[in-house]
């Protein structure tokens, strides 16, 4: 497939994790990828054309138009972004600081708020924006004291990807929020005792990521909600 038939987008936090897995299946299936990383020059140099690294850390504000100004010089447009980059801080409400909360909030609702306000015009081109946020079942319910400042970071992702989904419904744009429980990654196999291998895999929401990215405008997906187990409602 040429450069310009290719649908260009952008994914934050993808240097590991769900990041990388949704990176590489994006790659695979005929996406140009422009992937947000705090330390690119850490990462193998991309072995595609197809695939550019770029200096993103969601707490500097200025990388966002770094990152925005060399995917157009590279591919030309912007189709789509995964706001994927988020941390998690296991940290009750009495023992989370003010920076604590900063920073979660920061990082999981302030940076896609930002970087979605500035991608919004190429979205809106496009015809067929897609937005995709890894929020969690931690944005849907609150399953321990710990995890109560992540899940007030996610609440509000949440809300975020459902603002976003009722703004760009005039323009074609479609925004989902993947709520995952646990996921092996680094993040997740922090978390829990829980083996790996029961947990979701990255490589699995990838698939509904790149699912996500490629169904119509006719096909909007407010929430995929994805549980390695089941529990009352998820
Ligand atoms: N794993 C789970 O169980 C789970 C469940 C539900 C939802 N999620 C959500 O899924 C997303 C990805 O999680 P993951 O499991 O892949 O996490 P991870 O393995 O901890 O990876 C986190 C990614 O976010 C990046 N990141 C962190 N702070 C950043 C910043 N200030 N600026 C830019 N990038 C930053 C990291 O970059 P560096 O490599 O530079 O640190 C890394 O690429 C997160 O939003 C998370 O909340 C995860």
């Amino acid at each position: 497939m040429s450069m310009s038939a290719r649908r260009v987008v952008l994914i934050s936090g993808a240097s590991r994790g769900i990041g990388a897995a949704i990176a590489a299946e994006l790659l695979a299936n005929g996406w140009c990828v422009s992937l947000g990383c705090r330390a690119p020059e850490k990462m193998p140099a991309p072995d595609s054309e197809y695939q550019l690294n770029c200096q993103y850390d969601a707490l500097d504000p200025a990388s966002d138009e770094r990152w925005i100004d060399r995917t157009l010089a590279t591919f030309g447009r912007i189709d789509a972004v995964v706001h994927n980059a988020g941390i998690m801080l296991p940290r009750s409400i009495l023992e989370a600081s003010d920076d604590d909360f900063d920073h979660t909030f920061g990082v999981n609702v302030k940076a896609p708020m930002r970087l979605s306000r500035k991608l919004w015009p190429y979205l809106k081109a496009s015809g067929s924006g897609r937005v995709v946020m890894l929020v969690s079942l931690s944005g849907k319910r609150v399953r321990s004291a710990q995890s109560t400042l992540y899940s007030m970071s996610k609440f509000a992702a949440l809300a975020l990807a459902h603002g976003l989904r009722r703004l760009g419904d005039e323009h074609g744009i479609r925004c989902t929020a993947i709520c995952p429980s646990y996921v092996a990654t680094d993040m997740g196999t922090a978390l829990t005792t829980l083996a790996a291998e029961k947990m979701t895999q990255p490589e699995d929401i990838a698939l509904l990521v790149r699912t996500v990215l490629m169904l119509p405008n006719r096909a909007s997906i407010a929430e995929i909600p994805v549980n390695w187990t089941v529990e009352d409602s998820f």
